[in-house]
């Protein structure tokens, strides 16, 4: 320990020393006598020597002469641009899994496309300054517009706004009925938990009501990710976890296609057959009618 401060202060003398005899040596040459006569004492010059060094060395880095420096306005709105943005991409990765974006992060999306509007603005704000060119088009990155446009890519393949009421304000009816429709299947899953096979006898017709509203909904294009994947899980659940087996209408049809198919070589030969027989029975009638025509000759010659 003693060693230790011994040593820093005799670094510490060593650098004043060497700083002292520097300026020493630089000082006769730059001053006339006088002024070098007026200088109080060598430990000045080393605090201004600190000081100077600590003042470049910020410039360098951080400030810019006044008239490259942002629009205080513009500043302000870069800040607010930042909150909206954590705050929204916060949401995004909370309900990520299930995903449940379009149902609790539609008030963030919406603030943010606001912010987003009046910083990409050609419009001149306040004090009449515009800050689209100094905020979004200064650098070749880009970063500010490349960061919403990613965003904004997400929601826009979420398909939120098929879940949202037309201003995006608030979830739409559809929604709401889907999300009342779902929870009476799940209510129903957990009832009957312990037994399967009565979970499959019981939940059969609030699950056939989900999947029904379900199809009328995709062909209406008003689902997005939320409703999509709830019942891709909820599907998954009674088929796989499950093992539920839910008898198709659809089938039906397709027995009665795959039958008709089955019958049609009977059909045919059945057709050939009673063809032949009717082509036969045609045979036997042109000879009747040239006897008939033979007949007609005669009574011709007997008239
Ligand atoms: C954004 O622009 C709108 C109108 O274009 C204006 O009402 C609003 O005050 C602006 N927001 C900010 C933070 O300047
Ligand atoms: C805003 O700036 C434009 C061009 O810089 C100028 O023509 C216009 O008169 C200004 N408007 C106001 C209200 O200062
Ligand atoms: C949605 O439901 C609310 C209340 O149930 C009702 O007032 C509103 O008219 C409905 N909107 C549409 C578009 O059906
Ligand atoms: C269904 O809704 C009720 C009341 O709205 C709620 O208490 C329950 O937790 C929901 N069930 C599921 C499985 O979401
Ligand atoms: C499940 O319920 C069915 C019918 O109610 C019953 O026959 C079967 O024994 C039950 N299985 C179990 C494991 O409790
Ligand atoms: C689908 O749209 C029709 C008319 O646009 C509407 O009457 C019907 O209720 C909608 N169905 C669902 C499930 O949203
Ligand atoms: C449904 O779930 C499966 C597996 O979990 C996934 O591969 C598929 O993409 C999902 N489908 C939709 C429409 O999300
Ligand atoms: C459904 O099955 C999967 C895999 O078999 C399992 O990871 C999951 O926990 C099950 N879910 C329920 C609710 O039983």
């Amino acid at each position: 320990m003693a060693l230790l401060t011994k040593f820093t202060f005799v670094m510490a003398c060593w650098a004043v020393t060497f700083i002292t005899v520097a300026d020493c040596s630089i000082y006769p040459s730059e001053m006339s006598g006088d002024s070098a006569r007026k200088l109080p004492s060598a430990f000045i010059p080393v605090s201004q020597a600190s000081t100077l060094g600590s003042f470049y060395s910020l410039s360098l880095s951080s400030t810019f002469p006044e008239d490259l420096e942002m629009n205080e306005y513009c500043i302000e709105l870069l800040r607010i641009y930042r909150q909206r943005y954590v705050t929204y991409a916060n949401c995004l990765v909370t309900y990520a899994r299930p995903v449940k974006i379009c149902q609790n992060c539609y008030t963030g999306f919406n603030s943010l496309e606001d912010i987003y509007k009046n910083i990409s603005s050609d419009q001149p704000g306040p004090g009449n300054v515009s800050c689209h060119d100094s905020l979004m088009r200064s650098d070749r990155l880009m970063l500010l517009y490349a960061l919403f446009s990613k965003l904004d890519e997400i929601w826009t393949s979420a398909e939120c706004k098929q879940c949202l009421t037309e201003d995006q304000e608030a979830l739409s009816n559809d929604t709401v009925y889907f999300m009342a429709t779902l929870n009476q299947s799940l209510s129903c899953f957990e009832q009957h938990q312990r037994n399967h096979t009565e979970l499959c006898k019981d939940c059969k017709a609030s699950y056939k009501r989900l999947k029904e509203l379900y199809g009328r909904m995709d062909k209406n294009q008003t689902l997005c990710i939320d409703l999509e994947d709830a019942m891709n899980i909820t599907q998954q659940l009674w088929s796989k976890n499950f093992s539920c087996l839910l008898p198709r209408e659809e089938t039906v049809p397709v027995i009665a296609v795959s039958s008709f198919m089955l019958f049609l070589p009977i059909i045919f030969y059945l057709s050939s057959f009673l063809h032949s027989e009717q082509k036969k029975r045609k045979l036997i009638h042109p000879k009747r009618a040239k006897s008939n025509n033979s007949l007609m000759n005669i009574q011709d010659k007997f008239s």
